[in-house]
Formats: structure tokens, C-alpha cells, sequence
């Protein structure tokens, strides 16, 4: 699952991942945070996620990463403000008051770039990338944390082996051993019938949404 293959899924507008609304999973297990005002929030792998909005709105210093500038650009259009443009390593940085959208390769983003993070919150980022990169993935995001930081994880889980990522089943088990340094507790569960047709095709009626506090 190269770059190129998520710059295009936007170029051709296979966005369905994409929520008309702010995660459910936000609104329900944000209290589990215990947010404090102008701490700062990490949403790796952002896309053009409303969730963005739904952070900055609750006066949290936002960050996102996204590799497809197309991602940024419907997000400003379809959410006009004010962004300053700059650029800072091989990011180019959008910015106003409270948010910022890094545009370019989240394994490219690192600790001197960046103020610690307080919390992340993780959807459809983990499960967007293959088996081989998820433990770089957690290992970079332990980079960003400040000391007490939380996470807020949504994951998938359904047989890996009758159809292909993305999204990518995680279990509990990796979940555990990615983050074997943290407290990991999965905090809610639901059983999704409701399920695109590539699954369906592939023999799986059911897939399994979980979401986890690691703290
Ligand atoms: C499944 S989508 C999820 C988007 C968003 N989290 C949401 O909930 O709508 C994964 C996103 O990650 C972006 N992406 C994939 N690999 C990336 C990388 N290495 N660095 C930055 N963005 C990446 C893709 O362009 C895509 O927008």
C-alpha cells in the first residue's frame, strides 16, 4: 500500500472511508481523555476527517497528517477559513489559529518538527497500513508523545486471509504488542453487519469495530 496508491484513491474519489460526521468513537470516548484546553491532538493519516473540525472546535491545538494534497484541498474548500501556507521539512504545513494539516508522509514527520502530543486520535489510520508497517507506525507515533499521553485507537477485525486490506484487520493481540509499553484497554465492541460489498463478496457477514484506550 504505497502513497501513490492512497494519492490516487482520492484523484479517483475511492473516499468511502471518508464519515459525513465526526466519529462516533470521538464523541462517545473523548471524556476518557480528560482533554485539557490547548493541549495538543494528533490525527495521523487524517484525510479530510470532520473530526479535525470537532477538536479545534473544543479548543485543542489540532494536528493531521495527509499524504494527498487533493484530501486538503476538498477539506479547505468544503470548510472554509483562513490557512497560512508553509513549508517546514518536506511538509507543506496549512495552518490557522488552532489547526494544522501537514501535507506529506506521516514516517517523514518527527519529535523536532513538532510540540508533544497529548493525544491521538486513530481512525482508520492503523488499519489503512499493511501488517509490515504498523509497528513502525506505533514505534514513530511513541516518538510524538508527551509523558502521560492517551490514545484513542478504532480498529477492525475480521479473517485477514478470504479478502485484502484496506482496512486492515488488527486484533487485540497486536494491538498489545504495538503498544506493549502502554495500557491498553478496550474500552467498546460492536458487531457491523452493515458491511461493504467486498466483503460480502469475499464470505464475511460480520466484521468487528473496536475501539481502545492506551494510555
Ligand atoms: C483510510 S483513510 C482514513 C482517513 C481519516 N483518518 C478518516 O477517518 O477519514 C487513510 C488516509 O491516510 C492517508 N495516508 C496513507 N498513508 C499515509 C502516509 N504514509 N502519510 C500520510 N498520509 C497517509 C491516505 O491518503 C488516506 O487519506
Amino acid at each position: 500500500m504505497d502513497l501513490e496508491f492512497w494519492k490516487q484513491a482520492w484523484r479517483d474519489g475511492r473516499t468511502a472511508f471518508h464519515q459525513g460526521q465526526t466519529s462516533p468513537h470521538l464523541v462517545r470516548h473523548l471524556p476518557l481523555l480528560n482533554i485539557n484546553e490547548n493541549d495538543h491532538v494528533l490525527l495521523p493519516l487524517c484525510g479530510k476527517s470532520l473530526d479535525l473540525l470537532y477538536l479545534q472546535d473544543l479548543n485543542l491545538k489540532v494536528t493531521g497528517i495527509e499524504i494527498s494534497e487533493l484530501a486538503i484541498e476538498q477539506f479547505q474548500a468544503e470548510h472554509p477559513r483562513e490557512y497560512k501556507q508553509t513549508k517546514k521539512g518536506n511538509f507543506t504545513v496549512y495552518q490557522n489559529e488552532k489547526l494544522e494539516i501537514w501535507n506529506g508522509d506521516f514516517f517523514e514527520f518527527h519529535s523536532d518538527i513538532t510540540s508533544p502530543i497529548h493525544y491521538v486520535f486513530d481512525r482508520a489510520a492503523m488499519v489503512a497500513l499493511p501488517f509490515d508497517l504498523r509497528k513502525h507506525y506505533a514505534e514513530k507515533l511513541c516518538e510524538f508523545l508527551n509523558l502521560g499521553a492517551k490514545i484513542l485507537l478504532v480498529t477492525f477485525e475480521y479473517p485477514q486471509e478470504k479478502v485484502p486490506g484496506p482496512p486492515f484487520s488488527v486484533n487485540k493481540d497486536e494491538v498489545e504488542l504495538l503498544y506493549k509499553d502502554f495500557k491498553v484497554q478496550e474500552i467498546y465492541r460492536e458487531t457491523i453487519t452493515a458491511i461493504s460489498p467486498k466483503f460480502v463478496e469475499a464470505g464475511i457477514q460480520q466484521v468487528q469495530n473496536v475501539c481502545y484506550l492506551i494510555e
